[in-house]
């Protein structure tokens, strides 16, 4: 079975992103032929700054590869690394009626949101669809928010299929509707739209301050605390086994417990779980060349399906 998934490079990745996105797809590599993917491409239509795009794109295949990408199973690539999609992008476009497109909620959204209305971001959605039907992927997880496009790419290359004969396969969306969403120091979801986010490379004194600011009820030291309602707890049932869980909830509902005390926990909780994340990655930052390495190998595996599917793809419409 083979498993793809993208990932737009758009900042300091967060606890919510590490447990909404980045942990699913290291496990993701258990569950057959995986290719994860960096979308530089796609993060154009909202990031119009080259140096900010090069460094986000590199930063997240550090904190992929310091997570627990296996580059010898999985190919992380680049986007950009595989021009293939692009030309099969073109050739489902016209397959494509615009009102498809007119219909996605994504476009809608960042237009409300103050984009401008680009062709790039109308379209965003075809060259999803290309990135996915390249390599002919049988499965691809997302978050909620990916579904329509996913919809999309079924329907492009029902389209396809129909006028031209069969080169796609169809894949299955697989939407991560279990994890549950991660709440920021404020109790909103942990967004970085909110400047609410506790980063995952965050360490030391900025993130004992960070998490110092969660915010709680104004219960006092020595009044029994319900669990449940707490973001501190919310956060820390994330990092611990659930008698951990259950002897800190007992914790709260005793009383003579402080927030600060629960929140020291947390931290304590998180610099265990991420210590040996951070120091792998402070480790490939010293080795960029090997990073490169695996980028390039990973779109080499990439480019290889996707030029398989084109000659498929320009023979059926009779460009060959
Ligand atoms: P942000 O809201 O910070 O801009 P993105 O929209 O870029 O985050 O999300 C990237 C990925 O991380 C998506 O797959 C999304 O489902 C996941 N994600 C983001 N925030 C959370 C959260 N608070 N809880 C769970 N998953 C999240
Ligand atoms: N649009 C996806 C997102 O914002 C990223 C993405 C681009 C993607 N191409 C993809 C995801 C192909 C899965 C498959 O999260």
């Amino acid at each position: 079975m083979r498993i793809l998934t993208g990932i737009q490079p758009s900042g300091k990745l967060h606890i919510g992103n590490y447990f909404g996105a980045m942990k699913p797809a290291v496990e993701l590599q258990e569950q057959g032929d995986a290719y994860i993917f960096i979308a530089n491409y796609h993060a154009m239509t909202t990031v119009q700054d080259g140096n900010a795009l090069r460094e986000m794109t590199r930063d997240v295949a550090l904190d992929f590869l310091a997570a627990g990408i296996d580059p010898e199973r999985t190919a992380l690539y680049r986007q950009s690394d595989v021009p293939e999609v692009h030309e099969l992008a073109w050739l489902l476009s016209n397959v494509c009626p615009m009102g498809l497109l007119e219909r996605c909620h994504s476009y809608k959204d960042k237009i409300a949101k103050g984009f401008l209305p680009m062709h790039g971001l109308f379209a965003y959605p075809v060259l999803m669809a290309a990135d996915i039907l390249a390599v002919q992927s049988n499965v691809v997880p997302v978050g909620k928010d990916q579904k329509q496009h996913l919809e999309v790419t079924r329907d492009l290359a029902i389209k396809f299929n129909n006028t031209y004969g069969e080169v796609f396969t169809l894949p299955e969306p697989s939407i991560r509707e279990n994890v549950a969403v991660v709440p920021g120091v404020d109790g909103q979801k942990m967004s970085k739209s909110y400047d609410n986010t506790i980063e995952i490379f965050m360490e030391g004194k900025p993130l004992k301050k960070r998490v110092m600011k969660i915010l709680t009820d104004s219960k006092e030291m020595d009044e029994p605390k319900d669990p449940e309602s707490c973001n501190v707890f919310a956060l820390y049932k994330l990092f611990s086994s659930e008698e951990e869980q259950a002897a800190l909830a007992e914790r709260y509902r005793a009383g003579g417990m402080g927030y600060g005390h629960a929140k020291t926990e947390l931290l304590d909780k998180m610099n265990e779980h991420f210590g040996p994340i951070r120091e792998k990655r402070r480790e490939l930052v010293e080795n960029m060349d090997y990073v490169e390495d695996v980028l390039k190998k990973g779109a080499e595996r990439a480019s290889a399906l996707a030029r398989e599917t084109l000659v498929k793809a320009r023979q059926a419409v009779g460009l060959e």
